[in-house]
């Protein structure tokens, strides 16, 4: 199944409880190599999300701004992209060319996500995947400018939303996620992980 709003693709169920595990497994074996962290918004507030990256490139933000890095703030390379993951951006876009950054992000019970645009990557052409794992988060869909209307829907683990076309510079973030909704994560919360063509 696959359902647009807005311009967002979204398909619900896109991985089955087996796949989430063998993805969760992957995830697991990138954070051991680089731990999660959570980064400063460029004014200085710590961020509610904690995040890791597996690529080429991790996204990173400071006070120094938002930007793509090779390393992981405790300096080593950031691990490679599992190839169960690369295969979900291939299936997802039926794309020959790899995304050079997963970035993986951590919700907690209490984190969210402000509304933004993913606009640090050099070409705009190449779509933006994002996957959820865990717990369900209440994505906000908007469009390519601040404000205005916006529609929202429950991401459960296991769905896959591409950003690509009219919505890749949409609008968008993750109001609230409801704690306790499911058990792929032996110690709860979400992950989310977008996959990037960063160059
Ligand atoms: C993001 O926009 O980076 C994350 C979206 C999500 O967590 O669903
Ligand atoms: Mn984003």
């Amino acid at each position: 199944m696959r359902l647009a709003v807005r311009g967002f693709e979204i398909y619900p169920g896109f991985l089955d409880l087996p796949a989430q595990r063998a993805v969760f497994g992957a995830v697991r074996g990138v954070v051991a190599k680089a731990p999660l962290f959570r980064p400063d918004t460029p004014s200085g507030k710590p961020m509610s999300v904690r995040m890791t990256a597996a690529g080429s490139y991790g996204w990173l933000s400071d006070k120094k701004g938002y930007r793509y890095g090779k390393t992981h703030p405790g300096g080593a390379p950031w691990p490679d992209i599992p190839p169960q993951v690369l295969d979900i951006w291939h299936r997802a876009t039926g794309l020959e060319r790899k995304p050079e950054c997963c970035l993986i992000n951590y919700y907690g019970p209490e984190a969210k996500m402000g509304m933004h645009q993913d606009r640090d990557e050099a070409d705009m052409q190449w779509p933006v995947v994002s996957v959820s794992l865990g717990d369900d988060g209440l994505f906000r869909m908007g469009s390519t400018t601040r404000g205005g209307k916006t529609e929202s829907i429950w991401l459960r683990s296991g769905d896959v939303v591409v950003m690509g076309g009219e919505a890749r510079l949409s609008y968008h973030g993750v109001d609230r996620v409801r704690a306790g909704s499911s058990t792929l994560l032996p110690k709860g919360g979400r992950l989310n992980l977008t996959l990037r063509v960063v160059e």
